[in-house]
């Protein structure tokens, strides 16, 4: 039976989670709820416990809101290293993050378990501190696979984004993808970008983007920037992708502690990382269809305050509920 592991996190997590919790039973899917981030580290001294990660794995996806508290920023154990745990123990290496708005329709293709987040890192006894950014040529052609095929299937162009002026990786991502688009992918349309100018054009012409290939550390940055111009982090879903097992859906944003506890975080993002779920794990496209459908309609209907409306994360639930009984294909 379909089972989904629910990790409703920190801050606004659990508000938002609430929502797609409602959708989930809607639909009539299997779930449960687990401990996760900061809670977890509070209650039980660490951010992913044995009992969560057993049943993240045992499962057929991973819905995951946001974790972070402040009191535990900087601190040695952090929510934010159960969320790389996580991700490196499902082997979720594909983080593909949407970014859509009046014709604008980019696709970030972030590769999620390599790089800075997981080289060397540590203090040195002269007193210096380091983390090493690490890429081996397999962990690269995996996640360019990805964005070829991504971009392939829509019929569009590929952006490799890198900073080889500068990075030694960058010279093996380059030599990597130009490699794989000759040899193995001459049909789609390849250009690479340096990150900077890259960030730029994200703002001064987001219309132009299509598929966008790029590491870990620079997909964090870069989706942040396209989720601003395209309606901001309450809208931006992902889903992290691995080659077999479940995935994780999670917004981009965060826990956003400064709204957390007031009922007005916009669950959109959440939602469409449901609609994600939806159509990359439980094979359900129509229903995935028909649930980011009734979030488009909920945002014109009932626009929460980091849109300029009123209404609270329930509201909003209330509207995508609502449109979701209509639909004919539930
Ligand atoms: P954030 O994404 O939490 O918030 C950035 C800004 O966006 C804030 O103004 C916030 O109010 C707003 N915002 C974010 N999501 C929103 C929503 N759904 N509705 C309305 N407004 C929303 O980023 P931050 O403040 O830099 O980070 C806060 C904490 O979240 C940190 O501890 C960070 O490590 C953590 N974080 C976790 C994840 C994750 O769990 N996937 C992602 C990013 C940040
Ligand atoms: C994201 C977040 C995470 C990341 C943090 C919380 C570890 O910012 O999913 O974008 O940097 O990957
Ligand atoms: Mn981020």
């Amino acid at each position: 039976m379909t089972h989904i592991a629910v990790l409703p996190g920190d801050g606004i997590g659990p508000e938002v989670a609430a929502q797609a919790i409602r959708v989930l039973d809607a639909l009539g899917i299997d779930h449960s709820e687990h401990a996760f981030g900061g809670n977890a580290i509070l209650a039980q001294g660490t951010p992913l416990p044995d009992e969560t990660l057993v049943v993240c794995q045992a499962s057929d996806g991973v819905l995951l809101a946001a974790v972070g508290l402040p009191e535990l920023e900087g601190k040695p154990i952090r929510p934010e290293q159960g969320l790389l745990g996580l991700r490196k123990a499902l082997g979720v290496y594909a983080n593909l993050r949407p970014a859509q708005a009046e014709g604008i329709d980019m696709l970030i293709v972030r590769e999620l378990v390599g790089g800075l987040y997981f080289g060397a890192k540590g203090t040195r006894e002269d007193g210096t501190w380091f983390d090493t950014c690490e890429y081996t040529r397999p962990e690269v052609e995996r996640i360019a696979v990805r964005g070829f095929e991504l971009a392939r299937e829509r019929g569009g162009k590929l952006t490799s984004v890198d900073k080889v002026n500068v990075m030694h990786t960058s010279r093996l991502w380059r030599d990597v993808v130009t490699e794989m688009g000759a040899e193995r992918y001459p049909d789609v349309p390849l250009a690479h970008a340096l990150v900077d100018s890259f960030a730029m054009t994200i703002v001064q012409a987001p219309e132009t983007i299509d598929v966008v290939l790029t590491e870990n550390t620079f997909g964090d940055i870069l989706s942040d920037v396209a989720a601003a111009v395209t309606g901001g982090l309450g809208l931006a879903a992902s889903a992290s992708l691995g080659d077999e097992g479940p995935g994780i859906f999670e917004p981009v944003h965060g826990s956003a502690p400064q709204i957390a506890g007031q009922g007005i975080a916009n669950p959109a993002a959440m939602l469409r990382s449901t609609a994600m779920l939806l159509a990359h794990s439980l094979g359900r496209p129509g229903d995935a269809e028909a649930l980011d459908a009734a979030v488009t309609s909920a945002l014109a209907e009932s626009p929460t305050p980091d849109l300029g409306g009123t209404a609270t994360t329930a509201d909003f639930g209330d509207a995508v509920l609502r449109v979701l009984d209509r639909s004919p294909s539930l």
